[in-house]
């Protein structure tokens, strides 16, 4: 049995051969005493064309009566086609069925919407659009360790159970292994978590930064990839309850090598997903970009520098623009993604970095700037999306952070584990986190996050 990539990338050494290909039915075209399918095995995106002929199989009549989404398998000779789009069809001299389709199978030929897929989550990756969306997903994720391998970073697994929450947001899922009907209660009536397995309260992680930094200062340069969870209510096409982040976090580096790494990581992933799945990056380009220019733009922004703002001036800039927003912007506030959009696609129209952000927006670890008002931050907004990477220089002065720390009211003793990081050879050190679902969306040019995950868990879905 041979795989049709092999097949399509070998065409050559298989000409006029003998193979067996297995695969799902995508269309069958029946013409009297010849018959056409396009056959997928999933190797790769693109069909291999089988042409049968009535009078060389036995099965022939039950074989062109099966629907689409059968499973077969094909003996057959491959004949070269190289005036066709492929470069290669087999032409079958004995079939077999390995599982039929029934006739309500829903993937008829047709285009369907998204949202009707998203309903048949369980099927929807057969279709082109999902098989492309989750190469791409995939061959990214391959790139990511790829970048980081390659530059010695080490791969650290930070825990998805969490005593702390990282951001400081309050948008953690709870984990407990108390009965939820009938809790024990504290004298005070509160959930008595003393008595959980964790003898605390625990939650899903929002972010692995604060383990990473504790990574990253004995090894100098790690990263993260993991799932991540947030419980924001936030009914939006970027956020997801359940997503996957990539945090590198490096010592001895400041926020100028925070960005430039961010600016080398996203380039590499771009680049790399171009020249792997040329035939999926296609199909985005053609059947999702409105000007069918999805590859160009990509390719544009490898050979770009990335533009660069402080957050006081892209207030400057957006609030001379503040007619056309739903929330004006001024000094202070935290920046909305139509603001974000508006500075990366109106403005700069590449991939900008807002840094220096008012430390009352931002969490508490950003290292304080010398102005007393802003934090070490950066967000790197992109096109289509808007923030795409949030990250920051980390607070390694221990007076400064356990200062800012008291100001928001977070329990010092709760977090002396963090803290002795600064005690202990304290260095300057950065990282940032990038949604991994937001860059499948910005590098394929699918405009919902649900459909860039293949089982997605968002506001009001969690399909199964
Ligand atoms: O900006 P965020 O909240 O930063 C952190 O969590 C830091 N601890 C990262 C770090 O410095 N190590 O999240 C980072 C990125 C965002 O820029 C966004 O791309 C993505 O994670 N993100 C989400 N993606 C999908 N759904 C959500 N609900 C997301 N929330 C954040
Ligand atoms: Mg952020």
């Amino acid at each position: 049995r041979v795989e049709i990539k092999t097949l399509f990338s070998n065409a050559n050494n298989y000409a006029n051969q003998q193979v067996t290909v297995c695969g799902w039915i995508k269309t069958l075209r029946d013409s009297k005493a010849l018959c056409f399918i396009e056959l997928n095995d999933g190797s790769c995106f693109i069909n291999l064309q089988i042409v049968m002929e009535e009078a060389k199989l036995t099965n022939y009549r039950e074989i062109t009566k099966l629907n689409v989404g059968s499973a077969i398998i094909i003996h057959g000779n491959v004949v070269l086609t190289p005036e066709a789009k492929q470069p290669l069809e087999i032409h079958a001299v004995a079939a077999e069925i390995e599982g039929v389709s029934t006739p309500d199978y829903p993937l008829q030929k047709k285009r369907h919407s998204l949202e009707f897929l998203r309903t048949i989550q369980h099927l929807r990756p057969r279709t082109n659009t999902f098989s492309a969306a989750f190469r791409v997903r995939s061959a990214a994720a391959y790139a990511i360790h790829k970048f980081f391998q390659e530059d010695g970073f080490v791969y650290a697994h930070t825990p998805i159970i969490t005593g702390s929450d990282c951001e400081g947001a309050g948008e953690m899922f709870r984990v407990t292994t108390l009965d939820s009907l009938n809790p024990p209660l504290t004298e005070q009536g509160r959930v008595d978590f003393s008595r959980d397995f964790f003898e605390k309260p625990a939650s899903l992680t929002v972010s692995g930064q604060l383990e990473a930094e504790c990574m990253a200062l004995a090894f100098g340069k790690v990263y993260t990839f993991g799932p991540t969870f947030r419980a924001e209510n936030s009914n939006t096409p970027r956020h997801a309850a359940e997503f996957w982040m990539i945090e590198p976090e490096i010592a001895f580096a400041d926020l100028s090598d925070d960005m430039r790494l961010a600016e080398r990581m996203v380039k590499f992933v771009i680049s790399y997903v171009l020249q792997t799945c040329p035939q999926e990056m296609q199909f985005f380009n053609d059947f999702y970009d409105k000007d069918k220019a999805l590859i160009e733009r990509l390719t544009s922004i490898v050979n770009a520098d990335f533009g660069c703002v402080t957050y006081t001036e892209a207030v400057e800039l957006l609030k001379q623009n503040n007619e056309a927003f739903e929330y004006p912007v001024s000094w202070g506030c935290d920046l909305q993604t139509e603001h974000e959009r508006f500075l990366t696609e109106q403005i700069f129209k590449k991939p900008v970095f807002v840094i220096d952000y008012p430390k009352e927006i931002k969490a508490f670890y950003m290292r304080l700037n010398s102005d007393g008002k802003t934090v070490a931050a950066m967000d790197m907004l992109v096109p289509g999306i808007g923030e795409l990477i949030g990250g920051s220089q980390r607070e390694e002065r221990l007076d400064v952070l356990t200062s800012r720390m008291n100001e928001l009211g977070l329990a010092t003793e709760d977090y002396s584990w963090y803290l002795d990081l600064r005690r202990y050879g304290g260095t300057r050190h950065a990282g940032f986190g990038l949604g991994f679902e937001r860059l499948v969306m910005y590098l394929t040019g699918i405009t919902n996050i649900r459909d860039v995950l293949p089982f997605p868990r968002t506001t009001g879905l969690c399909e199964f």
